[in-house]
């Protein structure tokens, strides 16, 4: 099979199409023939080694394939697999090192979900890890209510487009902000009030009982001042260019003054299972949450789309797909 291998960090044309062995399901693992598979800020730092960080905790990385979210029919089942059947349409994540940017990946059952007709194979690998994120940052961290003021930093981007939606569903009117040549994207999302952040600061809008960062890097002073005095700011994330830390340092800083202060500061650590996948679909088959496909790559082109993820600027969510029409 084909695959897109990592053989040692560094950009995306580094990454060079390979043929590969099969992977093999172990116990609780099935495989899955990838349909499409989502792309992330996550997999684009694992390539490169950075923050530096990244290189400590995964030395080694020859040989690996990326990608972690997938859409796609199970191939063949791992010892006690249960509720799940071979050609099976499911979505989810892939297991590391067997990724999704292949023509089959490796996962592990209790990280998928079914796939039914009326949510798409590409829409499907936009979901994972990017929704997982949106959902945890509304709900568990933001604990966001109906009624609320909500501002989603980031509005147009993989985690910020979802995170919109979520809180919009959960009963919150939800500010929107992001560049001018994203504010239709936001406004189609069902936003209603979005600020163009190159034009206007869009914490002067605040107070806000929660900001669900995703971009900017904002100072955590600027960020708290916007807040109401019990306000909610749950910091996803931003791609700083510093080096060793990346925006690290600034979350830090969030979860040593939480047990300080009146205002909930969260650094979120996403994770994803298949009851946030049920979630997930849930919030679409209701209407409610749509991923924004902003663009398809073939696999040859894979590293094309990784470069296209743009470094903390990103529209919607970048996809590999294994069939035409891209
Ligand atoms: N903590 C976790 O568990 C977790 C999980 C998933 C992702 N992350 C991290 O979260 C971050 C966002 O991920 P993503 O996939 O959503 O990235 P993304 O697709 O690049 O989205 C980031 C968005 O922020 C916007 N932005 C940039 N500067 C801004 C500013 N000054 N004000 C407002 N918006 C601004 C960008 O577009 P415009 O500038 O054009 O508005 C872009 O749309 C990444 O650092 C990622 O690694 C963390």
């Amino acid at each position: 099979m084909r695959a897109l291998v990592q053989e040692r960090f560094g950009g995306p044309e580094t990454l060079p199409l390979r043929e590969r062995p099969m992977p093999q399901p172990g116990p609780g693992e099935v495989v899955v023939e990838v349909a499409a598979a989502g792309l992330d800020a996550g997999v684009v730092h694992l390539l490169e080694g950075r923050p530096a960080m990244v290189r400590l905790s995964r030395p080694g990385r020859e040989g690996r394939v990326l990608g972690s979210d997938l859409a796609g029919r199970v191939h063949a089942l791992g010892p006690g697999i249960e509720g799940f059947a071979v050609g099976d349409e499911v979505f989810g994540l892939a297991c590391s090192g067997d990724g999704s940017m292949a023509e089959f990946a490796r996962a592990r059952a209790d990280r998928l979900h079914r796939r039914p007709d009326t949510l798409g194979a590409e829409e499907a690998a936009a979901l994972p890890v990017s929704g997982c994120a949106a959902l945890h940052a509304v709900r568990d961290a933001a604990q966001v209510r109906p009624g609320q003021r909500v501002l989603v930093l980031g509005a147009a981007g993989g985690v910020g487009h979802l995170a919109a939606q979520i809180a919009r569903a959960d009963g919150a009117a939800v500010t929107g902000a992001c560049s001018t040549g994203k504010v239709e994207l936001v406004r189609e999302l069902g936003i209603t009030e979005v600020i163009d952040h190159t034009r206007e600061d869009p914490l002067e809008r605040g107070p806000f009982d929660a900001i669900i960062d995703t971009g900017g890097h904002r100072p955590l002073r600027r960020l708290r001042s916007a807040l109401t005095p019990t306000g909610a700011l749950v910091i996803v994330g931003s791609e700083p260019e510093r080096a060793i830390a990346g925006g690290l340092g600034r979350s830090a800083l969030a979860g040593l003054l939480n047990p300080v202060s009146r205002q909930r500061l969260v650094m979120l650590f996403s994770h994803e299972s298949q009851e946030d996948l049920a979630a997930l679909l849930d919030l679409v088959e209701g209407g409610r949450l749509r991923p924004t496909v902003s663009a398809r790559y073939p696999l040859e082109r894979g590293a094309e789309a990784l470069a296209s993820l743009g470094r903390g600027r990103g529209t919607g969510k970048v996809v590999v797909t294994m069939s035409e029409p891209w």
